[in-house]
C-alpha cells in the first residue's frame, strides 16, 4: 500500500472508530504520529462553564437576518411565523444559549422604534455600514425576542451609542421590559406583546473606538456611566449591563475602562477577529490555502489565550472579587468572501480549518471559565464563520456548526484542570501546540474530554492520566475531514460530519485516545 493510500485508511478507520489497535501498531512504522500526555484532575474542580460561553452573534449584515433567520410569513420557505423551520430546528439542535443583536457597526446607527408597529409602516433605512443595502426593518425588536423565545435563548441586545442618546436607549429598555401600563409599554402590546420580554444583557454601544463613534477610551468610560445609569429593569429583574471593550490587544481601553466604570458594568466586552495572513487587506481564501497558511491560522486563532489572560490581568486590579465578566463578544475567523459575492455581505465558506480553530478556541474559553461567561461567534448564518450557510430554500450546516453540536455537553460543566505536554505543530515562523484539550463535568456527573489535534497530517496518541474519577469507558464522536479544506456544499451538504469514535480507552487511571490529524474530538468518560 503507498504511503498516501494507508494514510486515508487511517484516517478513515480512526474516523469512524473501527481501526483495531493492532493494526494501528503495524501501521506506525509508516505514519507519523505525535505523542501526548496529559493529567486530567477531576478532584480539583474549578468555575461552571457557563452556558452563554456558546452563544452567537447575529446582525444585520448581508444574508445574516434575512434570508438566514427571516423569511417572512408569505415566503415559500418554510417557516413559523416568518422564521425558516430550518434554520431554526438546527439552532434548537446546538442548543443556542444566547443571541447578540442587532450589530456589530449596526447597532450604533440603529434606532429601534423603525423596528416596531406594523411592518408595512417601518421606513425603509440603507444599511450604509454592510454594503449600502436597503434595510427594511421588517426584523426588529418583536421579531428578535420572539425568536429567540422560538429557539430557546437568552438575549443580548447592543444598544446605540454612536448615534443615539441615553433617552431613546432608555426607553427602548422601557418598551422590552416595563410590566406597567406606560405609554411606551402600551405601544409593545398595541405591537402585540402583553408580557415584557426577559432582557437578560444589554450592551451599551459596539466597537466605540471605531465603527461606533471613534471615541477616545476616556470619552467612552463617561458616556457609557452616563448611558448605563439610564438602563431602568424592574425590581427582582436584571438585566447584565456590558460595557463595550476593546479591539484584540488594546490593554489600554480595558485598563481606562475598567478604572472608571468597573461597578457600573457586569461584563466588558472584547472583539478579536482570527485573519488568517494577519492582513486586513488580503485575508486569503476560506478554502484555497495552503499547509503554511493552516499553521498561521491556528497561531493567529491560539493568540485568544494571550489576549485573555492579558485583559482579565487588567480586571483583576480593578475587580479583585472577578465580579466582572469578560464578554468575548465577536470573534472567529475572517476569511475574503466567496468569489462573486458581496464584499459588504461577509459571506465565506467554513472548512475543518475553520473547525479545528474553533475547538481549540473553546478549549481556552474553558480555561479562562473564572471571566469568560459569554461569547458570540461571528456570526449565526451567512456571515463570517457562520454555523448555517443557506441559498435561498437550501441549508448546509458547516464543520463549525458540527464542533458547536460535539460540545453541548460543556455547556454548564464545571470545569475540570487538564494539562497535556504536547510536542509542537510548526511550519515556518508558525508554532503551536499540536493538542489542545479541556475538561469538564457536567450535572449528572458524567466527566467530558475535548481533544483537538491541530496537526493536518499526523495523529496523535493522546495518553492522560485520570485523577479524581471513576471513568471505566471513553466513547465520543470525532469530526475530521479528507483535506485541510474539506467542507460542505449544497451539493455535498454531509462531506464533513461528525462520526462515532471508539479509537480510546481506559486502562486502570490512564486513558488512551488516538486522535486522525485535523480532528476535534469529544469524549464522555463513564
Ligand atoms: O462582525 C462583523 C463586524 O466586525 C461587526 O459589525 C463589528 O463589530 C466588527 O468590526
Amino acid at each position: 500500500m503507498k504511503l498516501t493510500t494507508l494514510k486515508h485508511a487511517l484516517v478513515a478507520g480512526l474516523a469512524s472508530g473501527v481501526l483495531a489497535s493492532a493494526a494501528l501498531a503495524g501501521a506506525g512504522a509508516a505514519v507519523a504520529q505525535t505523542a501526548v500526555t496529559g493529567a486530567l484532575r477531576a478532584d480539583q474542580p474549578g468555575p461552571v462553564i457557563q452556558p452563554e460561553v456558546y452563544g452567537q452573534f447575529a446582525e444585520h449584515l448581508g444574508r445574516g437576518i434575512y434570508e438566514g433567520v427571516w423569511v417572512g410569513e408569505d415566503s415559500k420557505i418554510p417557516n413559523t411565523r416568518g422564521y425558516r423551520n430550518d434554520v431554526v430546528a438546527a439552532l434548537k439542535a446546538i442548543k443556542v444559549p444566547l443571541v447578540r443583536w442587532p450589530g456589530g457597526c449596526f447597532a450604533d446607527d440603529y434606532h429601534w422604534r423603525e423596528g416596531v408597529g406594523p411592518r408595512d409602516k417601518r421606513p425603509t433605512k440603507v444599511n450604509v455600514v454592510w454594503g449600502g443595502v436597503e434595510e427594511p426593518n421588517s426584523f426588529g425588536t418583536n421579531e428578535f425576542m420572539e425568536f429567540a423565545e422560538l429557539i430557546g435563548a437568552k438575549t443580548y441586545v447592543a444598544g446605540n451609542v454612536g448615534t443615539g442618546s441615553p433617552q431613546e436607549m432608555a426607553e427602548w429598555v422601557e418598551y422590552m421590559v416595563s410590566p406597567t401600563s406606560s405609554t411606551i409599554a402600551n405601544m409593545r402590546r398595541a405591537n402585540g406583546r402583553d408580557k415584557p420580554w426577559k432582557l437578560d444583557y444589554f450592551g451599551v454601544g459596539n466597537e466605540n473606538w471605531g465603527c461606533g463613534g471613534q471615541m477616545t477610551a476616556a470619552h467612552y468610560t463617561d458616556l457609557y456611566r452616563n448611558f448605563a445609569e439610564f438602563i431602568r429593569v424592574p425590581k427582582g429583574t436584571k438585566t447584565e449591563k456590558i460595557a463595550g471593550g476593546a479591539n484584540s490587544d488594546d490593554y489600554s481601553w480595558t485598563e481606562t475602562v475598567m478604572a472608571g466604570a468597573a461597578k457600573n458594568m457586569d461584563q466588558i466586552s472584547v472583539h478579536y477577529y482570527t485573519i488568517p495572513s494577519g492582513k486586513w487587506e488580503n485575508k486569503g481564501s476560506a478554502t484555497q490555502f495552503d499547509e503554511q497558511v493552516w499553521a498561521d491560522t491556528m497561531f493567529q486563532a491560539l493568540r485568544m489565550e494571550d489576549l485573555i489572560s492579558k485583559h482579565t490581568a487588567i480586571m483583576d486590579k480593578y475587580d479583585p472579587k472577578k465580579r466582572v465578566g469578560l464578554a468575548v463578544d465577536e470573534w472567529g475567523i475572517w476569511h475574503d468572501v466567496e468569489p462573486g459575492t458581496n464584499p459588504g455581505f461577509l459571506y465565506q465558506q467554513n472548512t475543518m480549518r475553520d473547525a479545528v480553530a474553533a475547538g481549540a478556541t473553546l478549549n481556552i474559553f474553558h480555561k479562562h471559565a473564572d471571566r469568560v461567561r459569554l461569547t458570540a461567534i461571528a456570526q449565526m448564518v451567512n456571515v463570517l464563520q457562520a454555523m448555517i450557510l443557506t441559498d435561498k430554500d437550501k441549508m448546509v450546516l458547516t464543520p463549525t456548526y458540527w464542533v458547536y453540536d460535539l460540545y453541548k455537553p460543556f455547556q454548564g460543566a464545571t470545569s475540570l484542570p487538564v494539562e497535556l505536554n504536547s510536542p509542537a505543530y510548526t511550519v515556518g515562523k508558525s508554532s503551536v501546540p499540536a493538542v489542545s484539550a479541556s475538561a469538564g463535568k457536567d450535572t449528572a456527573g458524567v466527566v467530558h474530554l475535548a481533544l483537538v489535534n491541530l496537526d493536518p497530517n499526523k495523529s496523535a496518541t493522546v495518553t492522560v492520566k485520570l485523577s479524581g474519577m471513576t471513568g471505566k469507558t471513553a466513547k465520543g464522536r470525532v469530526l475530521t475531514g479528507p483535506t485541510m479544506s474539506a467542507h460542505n456544499t449544497f451539493e455535498a451538504p454531509n462531506a464533513v460530519k461528525p462520526a462515532a469514535f471508539t479509537a480510546a480507552s481506559i486502562k486502570g487511571d490512564t486513558l488512551t485516545a488516538i486522535l486522525p490529524s485535523k480532528s476535534v474530538v469529544v469524549l464522555d468518560l463513564n
